[in-house]
């Protein structure tokens, strides 16, 4: 197959891309605007026989209509996905994650193309710290942020294109990814990147949040599956009981870099902060025989150190700039 991959030279689409490329036989069409989350150098060695790079938005639709008549199938990951961002300006969230989705959707059923659509877990809002139950593909819809409102927009919009126009497309809702080629924006390479800096981690109010880790590798492995193997108009959730509180992670990163684990600041807590997010992949697992790779935490949070380690050019041009955000925040 030929797949058009939006979002590709973000964290988990250029994780997913080269997943494709050294996984299977197919080749590759990535569409990204390269936004400020976007990096081509994600995307760096691929091979030119199996991968074309097109840059663009995919709320342009005569661009949209032009690539899904040459691809056989599309996976969405293109988005604003950043939540702290979304809290300072909404508007980038609405016109990508809901316009831009429904760009695709009516180009899936003008070229009834097979259309799988990445969201969150974050669409279920939060979980109690105590709460026994975990998130399920029957969990209602209750989104907290901007990105996340958006986020469950765009999955509404999906169920809908299907039951409407029998546009041939599955859902999937992921927990926190965390792997190479992330933007240090995000909690854990932003932490990684300051103590490689000599500067103090910092963890949003008490650290007590708790989210469930997925290594991006076992992200893309459950995508391919649900793209393979999936049903028609199904949600699928994927997870790999990765739960642990803000402040332990830290902690492992400051420990696994040789300092203290106590060495951390705690700085303003986000506005309308999710407490726990966690969820039941048993879904996945009995109907698609799923399961993911990296069981283990901390060798996986290991691994990604020693890749921010090794990987200062890619992530040095960013740093100065994402820490000069956060600190007119006061974070
Ligand atoms: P990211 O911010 O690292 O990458 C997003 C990519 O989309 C960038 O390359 C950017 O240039 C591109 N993009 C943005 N707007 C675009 C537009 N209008 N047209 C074309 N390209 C555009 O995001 P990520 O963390 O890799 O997330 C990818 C997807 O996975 C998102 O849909 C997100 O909601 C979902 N997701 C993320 C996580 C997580 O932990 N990061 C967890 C579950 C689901
Ligand atoms: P983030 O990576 O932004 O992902 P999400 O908001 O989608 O869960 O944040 C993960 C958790 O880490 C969340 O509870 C907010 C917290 N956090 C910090 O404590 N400090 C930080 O510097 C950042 C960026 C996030």
């Amino acid at each position: 197959m030929r797949i058009l991959v939006t979002g590709g030279a973000g964290f988990i689409g250029s994780n997913f891309v080269h997943h494709l490329i050294d996984n299977t036989d197919h080749s590759v069409v990535v569409l990204d605007k390269l936004t400020y989350a976007g990096n081509l150098r994600s995307l760096d060695g691929l091979p030119d026989d199996r991968y074309e790079f097109v840059k663009g938005d995919i709320a342009d639709a005569a661009l949209v209509d032009e690539l899904f008549g040459r691809v056989d199938a599309v996976v969405h990951y293109a988005a604003e996905s950043h939540n702290d961002n979304s809290l300072h300006d909404p508007r980038p969230f609405l016109d990508t994650n809901i316009v831009g989705s429904y760009v695709l959707l009516e180009a899936a059923r003008k070229h009834n193309i097979r259309f799988h659509h990445i969201s969150t877990d974050e669409v279920y809002g939060d979980l109690e710290l105590d709460d026994p139950e975990r998130f399920t593909e029957e969990t209602p819809y209750n989104p907290s942020s901007p990105y996340s409102s958006t986020k469950a927009g765009s999955d509404m919009l999906v169920r809908a294109w299907v039951r409407s126009f029998g546009v041939q497309a599955t859902i999937s809702n992921c927990s926190n990814n965390y792997g190479p080629y992330q933007h240090v924006e995000k909690f854990i390479p932003r932490q990684i990147t300051n103590v490689l800096r000599g500067e103090r981690p910092k963890l949003y109010g008490t650290g007590e949040n708790v989210r469930d880790w997925i290594h991006a590798d076992d992200h893309s492995s459950a995508v391919l599956t649900i793209l393979e193997k999936g049903r028609i108009g199904e949600t699928y959730l994927i997870g790999a009981d990765g739960e642990k509180d803000n402040k332990s992670v830290v902690e492992l990163i400051l420990t696994q870099l040789g300092q203290s684990g106590d060495a951390y600041d705690l700085v303003n807590d986000r506005p309308g902060h999710d407490l726990r997010y966690a969820i039941d992949w048993s879904k996945l697992r009995d109907e698609l025989g799923w399961a993911p790779r990296y069981a283990d935490f901390e060798a996986g949070l290991a691994a990604t150190i020693e890749w921010y380690r090794d990987h200062e050019d890619w992530w040095g041009p960013q740093k100065d700039a994402t820490e000069a955000r956060y600190k007119e925040q006061g974070q």
